[in-house]
């Protein structure tokens, strides 16, 4: 196999070996850490020279390809230039969420309109021209949605034209990828620098390879390294990184002083000390075939609000034609299973997963209940749903099922008892659920209290309206005014605590 890619790539470079070296003379003055990387990377070792991957392809449509001294090259390599020398990781990449994942994420209202006016096929990625006529950034702005938690907020404040830059490119594109869009002369004008994983590209083919392999290393060791994934799978809502430093296995992979093994070529339950993320999820291990899709040895779906089996298929998953697949999804569990065993026992491993399987089941439990509550609140009309995203109970709904109890599940899908335990079941259920439940009781008190207001309220009329001609005023309205003057107090201290 690797012969036939060796070959391939030979007889490809033999007329791009000049250019090359123009290339390199040129950008060693312009670019010399870029030449530096390149002249140290297998790829160039092997002759895969500046224009294999930056010159036009025949017959591909790109319009981000320009004449550049001479050649016609393109700054931005979509997987599609990998693909006639890596057919096959094109092809797994291209399966998985993370080829798709700028349109499940914060391109997923625009995308669904397009598909809904015919402008796109259902499970087809944009092409520039669509990109170009159908602004996808202006559009991020102009919305109230869960994908943009912020912007619920930012419309109650009357700030949601004001602000400019939310959904520009440094936030969610970081990672999840960004729409490179270009003039037509092919300039890029927008979208760039950018390598999220799910790019969407001028030639309509998705995702960034260079978000693992940064170029011009194209490094297999660096793509193994935690701190690659890390970039992206950190933080609040799915702190993978940090629960893998928390875990035995990160604990073991950072107290190595030597890390060479991620060089092998072949990796070893003998060569290996410790597993990686990309050992658990991708690389070649004990039997279990090298992948690029990434949900390929995954059961669940720990990130929606309610987790079940994987959905397939990927490219679907943002126009929610996607569907839960026990089959598939045990299959995965079955290859995760046997890269564990090359370092464990078959039954520490089977006893592992049953654990893990029942915290999954027991957050979905906790999940359904807070979100009955949420419906109840709407149906009591103590919140109003218009907009989702703007008052305290949908706060601490969102909170419940996007950070903590994905904390709670991701912490024990990967031994982080603290993001399991602290950071998660009790964050979710103490804190978001414990605040949500008091308030929900606290407003069941003040409506009591302003019936009972309205009650005293016509008692006080009535009465008068009965005593019109006595001068003395008897002793109830005195009673009644001032419980119901302080009860208005509590009223308004406990909205103001609320807001
Ligand atoms: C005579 C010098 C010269 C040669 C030869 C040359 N380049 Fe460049 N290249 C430049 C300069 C100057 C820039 C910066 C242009 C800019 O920033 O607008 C550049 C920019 C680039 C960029 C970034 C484009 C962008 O929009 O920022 C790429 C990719 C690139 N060159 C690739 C190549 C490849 C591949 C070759 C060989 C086929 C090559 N260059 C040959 C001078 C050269
Ligand atoms: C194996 C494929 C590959 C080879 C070989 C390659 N490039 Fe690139 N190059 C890429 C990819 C992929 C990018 C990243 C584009 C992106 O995602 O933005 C890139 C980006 C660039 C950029 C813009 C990045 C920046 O940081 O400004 C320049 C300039 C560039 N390449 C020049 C070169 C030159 C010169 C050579 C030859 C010495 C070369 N490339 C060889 C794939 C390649
Ligand atoms: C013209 C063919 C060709 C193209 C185009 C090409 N590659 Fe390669 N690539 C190779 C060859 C040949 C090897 C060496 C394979 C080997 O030694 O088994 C290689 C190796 C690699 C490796 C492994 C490096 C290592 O550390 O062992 C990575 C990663 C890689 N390529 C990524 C890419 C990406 C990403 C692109 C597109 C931006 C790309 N390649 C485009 C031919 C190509
Ligand atoms: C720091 C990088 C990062 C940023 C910034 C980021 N995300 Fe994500 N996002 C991720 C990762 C990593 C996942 C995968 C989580 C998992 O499955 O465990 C994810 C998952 C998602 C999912 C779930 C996808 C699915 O299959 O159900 C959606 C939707 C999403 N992000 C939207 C957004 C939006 C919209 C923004 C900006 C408001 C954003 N993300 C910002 C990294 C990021
Ligand atoms: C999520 C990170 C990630 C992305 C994105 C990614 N790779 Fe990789 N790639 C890896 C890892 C990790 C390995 C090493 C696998 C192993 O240990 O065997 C690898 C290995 C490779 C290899 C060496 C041969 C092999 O299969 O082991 C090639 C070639 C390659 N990748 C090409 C690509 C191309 C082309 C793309 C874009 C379509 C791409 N990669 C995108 C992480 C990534
Ligand atoms: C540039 C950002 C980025 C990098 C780097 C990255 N990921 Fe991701 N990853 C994401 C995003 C965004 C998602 C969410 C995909 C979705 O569901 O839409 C994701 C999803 C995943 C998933 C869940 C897939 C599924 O089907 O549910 C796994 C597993 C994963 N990544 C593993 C890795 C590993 C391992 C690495 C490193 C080798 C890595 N990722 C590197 C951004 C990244
Ligand atoms: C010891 C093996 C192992 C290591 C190391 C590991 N993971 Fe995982 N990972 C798992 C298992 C097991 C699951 C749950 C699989 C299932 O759902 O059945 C998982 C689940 C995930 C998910 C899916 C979450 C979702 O939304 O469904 C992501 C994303 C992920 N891991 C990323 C990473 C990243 C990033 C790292 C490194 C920082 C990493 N993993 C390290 C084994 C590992
Ligand atoms: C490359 C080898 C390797 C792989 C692969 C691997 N582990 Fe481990 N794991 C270890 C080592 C070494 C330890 C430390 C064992 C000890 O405590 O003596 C460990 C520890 C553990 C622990 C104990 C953690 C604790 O804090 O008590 C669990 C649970 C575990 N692994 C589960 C898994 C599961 C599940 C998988 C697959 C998803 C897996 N491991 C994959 C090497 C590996």
């Amino acid at each position: 196999m690797r012969a036939i890619v060796f070959l391939t790539a030979l007889l490809l470079t033999i007329g791009v070996v000049q250019a090359t070296e123009q290339c390199i003379n040129c950008h060693k003055s312009l670019t010399p850490g870029i030449v530096a990387d390149y002249e140290r990377s297998v790829m160039a070792e092997k002759g895969v020279g500046c224009l294999d991957c930056h010159g036009e392809l025949p017959g591909h449509d790109d319009p981000s390809v320009v004449t550049h001294y001479g050649n016609r090259i393109t700054p931005v390599p979509s997987p599609k230039y990998c693909e006639r020398c890596h057919a096959q990781q094109v092809r797994e990449f291209m399966n998985s969420k993370h080829a798709w994942t700028a349109l499940i994420g914060p391109f997923k209202p625009w995308y669904n309109d397009l598909v809904n006016q015919g402008k796109l096929k259902a499970g087809e990625a944009p092409t520039e021209k669509i990109m170009r006529e159908n602004n996808p950034y202006g559009d991020l702005r102009s919305r109230v949605t869960p994908l943009y938690p912020a912007s619920g907020m930012m419309d109650r404040l009357g700030l949601r034209e004001e602000l400019d830059g939310y959904g520009n490119i440094l936030y969610c594109l970081e990672c999840h990828g960004s729409a490179v869009i270009v003039d037509d002369e092919g300039k890029i004008v927008k979208g760039w620098p950018n390598n999220g994983v799910g790019r969407l590209n001028p030639d309509g083919v998705p995702g960034s390879c260079a978000s693992c392999h940064t170029r011009h290393k194209f490094s297999i060791e660096e793509a193994r390294a935690p701190e690659t994934c890390g970039q992206c799978h950190l933080g609040p809502d799915h702190p993978q990184m940090e629960i893998y430093e928390e875990s035995k296995h990160g604990n073991i992979f950072f107290s190595l002083e030597d890390k060479s093994f991620l060089k092998e070529e072949d990796l070893t339950p003998e060569n290996t000390p410790a597993p990686t993320c990309a050992i658990c999820h991708m690389s070649g291990f004990n039997g279990v075939p090298t992948t690029h899709d990434v949900g390929e040895r995954l059961y669940w779906e720990l990130q929606p609000k309610i987790s079940t089996p994987q959905w397939y298929p990927a490219n679907l998953v943002a126009i929610g034609q996607y569907s839960p697949d026990e089959a598939k999804a045990q299959e995965n569990r079955k290859n995760m299973m046997q890269v564990c065993q090359g370092c464990h026992s078959p039954r520490w491993v089977k006893m592992y997963f049953d654990e893990f399987d029942r915290v999954v089941e027991d957050y979905n439990k906790v999940a359904k209940s807070a979100k009955a509550l949420l419906y109840k609140i709407y149906e009591e009309g103590l919140a109003d749903d218009s907009n989702s995203l703007d008052e305290f109970p949908e706060f601490m709904w969102y909170y419940i099922w996007h950070h903590d109890g994905r904390r709670w599940r991701m912490g024990a899908s990967m031994m982080g008892p603290d993001w399991a335990h602290w950071n998660g079941i009790v964050d979710t259920l103490m804190d978001k659920y414990g605040r949500l439940q008091a308030w929900y009781d606290t407003q069941l008190k003040i409506k009591k209290l302003e019936a009972m207001v309205e009650a005293a309220k016509t008692q006080q009329v009535s009465e008068t309206a009965q005593t019109p001609e006595k001068s003395q005023p008897k002793a109830t309205p005195f009673v009644g005014l001032p419980v119901a003057l302080a009860a208005m107090v509590w009223i308004a201290l406990l909205v103001k605590r609320r807001k």
